[in-house]
């Protein structure tokens, strides 16, 4: 195939000029039965890029989910509100600021901040959260991932200390994007947050499941084209997983191979970006987290929520590591990532372009 007499540089610009059509080919190509060894080059190619700049690092960063309620009802996902089956739960201020105290004694310095869309979490609360965290311990990112709220709480959240915000976009084809979520939500006031947040300064993450419902070629080279336009610096992909209690209850579950073809595709096309492996790849394949780390990914982002609540953070079904302690994960994913070859980093992990200090400050 004509991609791989290309330089990674070469490879890389034209991911970033080609248009739709061209664009959905090669997604095509990857995606489709491409010989074993050319999906072997995509992989070295990308993983050429990811050390040019991060090295064999794979930051961590300790995700805590604090709240199961929500008031969205996106139709993939298990703790969205008509779920009534869903359990729901709330940690207290306190709580939270015990899995961040027991995170930071393992040696985390981000902590992300995830939960539903959850109205309990005023502005106020949330302010007041993330300012504590960022008084106690100075030395950490805080990263939210709440969902959508106006730009005026996130310039509010941005001032009481937040550093990082995650809001996949999760689709960047209008048509696809009202197939998955009710008629309350619009992929225009999504990208708009996006947009926002980064005008606000925070570092923000964007990204979208693989193989979702409805998906097609098209609409992945319009998340290409969509995430080449906003220049996040983390894009979170992860594999669709049905849900029982969703109306894609039944579908079949993906196999790894396209969401690591993509997230080749993705280091390929902005090859500074923070890119984990997720946990929903770490589900749906044992080696999982490995693949995607050897295609290109370098974050992870082990649990570090109480281990009574794990279970009821339901996004989708049979979500690995939710009977473990945060301590036992975090041994078990160190020794997988470094007998992968790689280094497990604990730093803040900010993106390449942010990092004071080091030799890693590339123009
Ligand atoms: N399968 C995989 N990922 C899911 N998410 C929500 N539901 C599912 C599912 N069924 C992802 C969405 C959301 C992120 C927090 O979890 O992309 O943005
Ligand atoms: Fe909660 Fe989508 S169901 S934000």
């Amino acid at each position: 195939m004509q991609f791989m007499t290309k330089s990674d540089y070469e490879f890389s610009r034209y991911l970033n000029t080609a248009g739709k059509k061209e664009l959905s080919g090669i997604i095509r190509y990857f995606c489709a039965e491409t010989p074993q060894e050319e999906l072997s080059e995509l992989a070295a190619c990308a993983n050429r890029l990811r050390e040019k700049h991060y090295g064999r690092r794979v930051y961590f960063r300790g995700l805590i989910e604090f709240s199961s309620h929500c008031r969205k009802d996106c139709y993939y996902c298990g703790i969205r509100k008509s779920n009534f089956n869903a359990r729901r739960y709330r940690l207290s201020e306190e709580e939270i600021l015990s899995c961040c105290q027991n995170g930071y004694n393992l040696g985390f310095r981000t902590f992300v901040l995830q939960s539903g869309e959850d109205s309990y979490f005023t502005d106020e609360r949330l302010c007041s959260l993330v300012a504590e965290i960022k008084q106690r311990f100075a030395d950490c990112a805080v990263t939210l991932s709440v969902g959508e709220r106006r730009s005026d709480s996130y310039k509010r959240l941005y001032d009481a200390g937040a550093d990082r915000y995650l809001l996949r976009h999760e689709t960047a084809d209008v048509a696809h994007y009202d197939k998955l979520h009710p008629p309350m939500m619009s992929l225009e006031n999504r990208k708009q947050c996006l947009y926002s947040l980064k005008e606000i300064g925070y570092q923000v993450g964007a990204g979208f499941m693989m193989e979702s419902p409805f998906q097609t070629f098209d609409t992945l080279a319009e998340d290409l084209i969509f995430l080449r336009d906003l220049k996040p610096h983390m894009i979170g992909i992860g594999p669709f997983i049905p849900h029982m209690y969703t109306r894609f209850a039944g579908l079949d579950t993906p196999s790894s191979g396209r969401t690591v073809v993509m997230l080749s595709l993705i280091r390929i096309m902005l090859p500074k970006v923070l890119l984990p492996s997720t946990t929903a790849l770490g589900t749906i394949d044992p080696q999982g987290r490995e693949k995607g780390l050897k295609a290109g990914a370098n974050v992870v982002m082990p649990n570090l929520s109480p281990v009574a609540y794990r279970s009821d953070y339901s996004l989708y079904d049979n979500k690995i590591c939710t009977g473990e302690e945060a301590a036992e994960c975090l041994h078990c994913l160190t020794n997988r990532i470094e007998s992968a070859g790689f280094e497990p980093d604990f730093s803040r992990g900010d993106h390449v372009d942010l990092q004071k200090g080091g030799d890693l400050i590339c123009g």
